[in-house]
């Protein structure tokens, strides 16, 4: 059997990175809507399209969300019996980072052009497929970034709390939120963790 090549990813996987800091420039709403575009590239079950994207660059709109999904992340902390200060600190530290951030990008899944089914196993598959998509898609939204010069982090928290981020934005109730992304111009000064190698020994198997 021929070796396995180890040349390494493309380079335009290995640029993108998450960077969580940002310089205070707000991000042109065309140049928002190019990432739109590149995430809606991605592949997606039966030729649909089940994502919603939900573009968030204004004040109003940045506190909604902070404090819509901050105010069930409190609510989660408490019954996990974390102690009130650090509840505190830690909804405070997110509610900055949402609303220091130049522009949110919060992608969403519908059922629209998803199979229906009548149990539940394949109903939970069909999400599943959705929710497969909808990272492809935000993989594309961010590589876009990267080649675009914009920093992006993708931010888990609406898969928490979907119904909660849908509602202080006053989205459709079947757009369910599942990624929030930042994007921003980047912070020269940040400097993230460096990636560690790729063990792909561990990670993959040939059969
Ligand atoms: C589903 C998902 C959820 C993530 N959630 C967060 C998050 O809540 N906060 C954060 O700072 N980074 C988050 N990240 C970013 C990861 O920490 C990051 O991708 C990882 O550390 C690898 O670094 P890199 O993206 O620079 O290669 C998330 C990434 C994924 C794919």
């Amino acid at each position: 059997m021929t070796p396995a090549s180890r040349a390494g990813a493309p380079a335009f996987l290995e640029a993108r990175r998450s960077i969580r800091a940002f310089i205070d420039e707000p991000v042109d709403r065309g140049a928002l809507d190019r990432l739109v575009e590149a995430a809606c590239l991605a592949p997606a079950p039966h030729h649909s399209r089940p994502w919603r994207f939900v573009v968030v660059d204004r004040d109003a709109g940045k506190r909604a969300l902070a404090t819509g999904m901050g105010e069930r992340w409190r609510q989660d902390l408490r019954g996990d019996g974390v102690a009130p200060e650090r509840v505190d600190e830690l909804v405070a530290s997110s509610h900055r980072k949402i609303e220091d951030t130049p522009a949110l990008v919060l992608a969403c899944l519908t059922w629209d052009g998803l199979d229906r089914y009548p149990d539940e196993g394949r109903q939970r598959a069909e999400w599943g497929m959705a929710l497969l998509s909808l990272g492809a898609a935000v993989e594309n939204l961010m590589l876009a970034a990267a080649d675009a010069g914009l920093a992006s982090c993708w931010v888990a928290a609406p898969i928490f709390c979907p119904e909660e981020a849908r509602d202080a934005l006053a989205l459709p109730v079947e757009w369910l939120p599942h990624a929030l992304v930042l994007v921003g111009h980047p912070d020269p000064a940040y400097e993230g963790r460096p990636r560690p190698p790729v063990p792909l020994d561990e990670l993959r198997d040939f059969r």
